[in-house]
């Protein structure tokens, strides 16, 4: 029975909907990747997108692991939560003056650099604070990650890095550029990745780029794979921790590092995306027609991957023990595209009947928004409830 697993007669008197995390569950999984990257010296920076509840963010910086943030908000929050500034890599194709400032004020790890132009001004910011700012550059590696067109990155037609065929040039410009040092090459593919395959490529393109680079004389210190790593929103229960074994494996099978060569990650989803849960309240269930909808107190503003990406979320009803029945599953919000799920089995819905949404720490709480001027959901966490 699923709904073990939620402490429901504590959340009957909590305000809906709310974010609940599995805090045992994701210290096995931070235990894991720990394991399963210290077996080959890898380091790993949380990609703090995925999800910055500063209570995570600071049992995750506890586990001694880095961050990799996207903004400069982000750079902030991983900085309150305890994350040293020499495990920070900050990525992003556009980094304002102000957060390239922070980054450098900060003495961060390393800038992952997605473009000539974004050199030349970090080059320049470091200039006035006569500061050398070491950067990754962000190579776009041309690997198909075969996931969802809107999350895939590693495309010549994305925004994202830099395309190979442009690399010696912008490798050119560190000729000239004083304040700023070539210290490693970084990739993100895309997220959601299930299928090896597409890591496996990206391994041996690395290899590739450091004969390239070798060729020319450059050696870098560090490479950084980026995430991807996905996880099994239809089995959250029985895979609840990715296979974090299987994954470092296929890079160390693959890779030919040189002397002295640091490799690192920054996963988001593979880390936070099981522990979390959007549980919501069923406001109605209202007979159509052809259908029943069960109506929710959550709605897009809450969780809107579904409308965003067609994503799945496995939804239990965690207080009903009645035979299964099919549900479209809609939120509240004046908009068509407000819709969880269509023809899903949930156990009896009746009004004031729990759903719990699940899958949903990774890209859920964070991606919230006001829209209808509704309140932010608030987090609770399952060791302090
Ligand atoms: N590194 C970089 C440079 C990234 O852009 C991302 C995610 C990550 C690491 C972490 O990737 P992960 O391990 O979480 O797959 N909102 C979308 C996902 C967007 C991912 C953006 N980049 C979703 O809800 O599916």
């Amino acid at each position: 029975m699923i709904k073990g697993i939620f402490p429901v007669d504590k959340f009957r008197n909590i305000r809906t909907p709310f974010y609940y995390y599995d805090i045992e569950l994701l210290k096995k999984t931070l235990d894991t990747v720990k394991m399963e990257s210290g077996k080959y010296g890898y380091h790993v920076h949380y990609a703090v997108k995925a999800n910055a509840n500063p209570y995570l963010l600071s049992l995750i910086a506890s586990y001694g692991f880095g961050a990799d943030c996207v903004s400069g908000g982000e750079v902030q929050a991983a900085l309150e939560a305890g994350f040293s500034a020499d495990k920070i890599v900050f990525a992003g194709v556009g980094k304002a003056d102000w957060e390239i400032d922070l980054g450098l004020d900060n003495h961060i790890f390393c800038f992952n650099v997605e473009s000539a132009v974004e050199l030349d001004v970090i080059n320049e910011l470091a200039a006035e604070k006569g500061k050398v700012a070491s950067v990754a550059l962000r190579v776009n590696p041309e690997v198909d990650a075969h996931t969802h067109a809107k999350i895939t990155t590693g495309m010549k037609e994305n925004k994202f890095g830099i395309n190979l065929s442009l690399l010696n040039g912008v490798l050119d410009k560190f000729e000239v550029l004083k304040n700023v040092k070539l210290i490693g090459i970084h990739f993100h593919i895309g997220s959601q990745i299930t299928d090896m395959t597409p890591f496996q490529d990206l391994a041996i393109r690395l290899n590739e780029i450091l004969d390239q680079l070798e060729k020319r004389g450059i050696a870098v210190a560090n490479v950084n794979f980026g995430g991807g790593l996905g996880i099994d929103y239809y089995h959250p229960n029985h895979l609840s921790i990715p296979a974090f074994d299987t994954y470092f494996a296929a890079f160390d099978r693959l890779l030919k590092l040189r002397p002295g060569q640091q490799v690192h990650f920054e996963p988001g989803r593979s880390i936070v995306g099981q522990c979390g849960s959007l549980i919501s309240k069923v406001l109605y269930v209202k007979e159509g027609e052809t259908k029943k909808f069960a109506v929710m107190d959550a709605g897009f503003t809450e969780l809107i991957r579904p409308a965003m990406y067609d994503a799945y979320h496995r939804m239990e009803n965690i207080t009903s023990e009645e035979e299964p029945e099919r549900y479209d599953v809609v939120g509240p919000i004046c908009e068509s595209s407000d819709v969880f799920g269509k023809e899903i089995e949930l156990n009896r819905a009746r009004r004031g009947d729990l759903v719990a949404f699940r899958s949903a720490g990774a890209y859920g709480e964070v991606m919230a928004s006001q829209y209808n001027c509704r309140q932010l959901p608030k987090a609770y966490f399952s060791d302090s409830l």
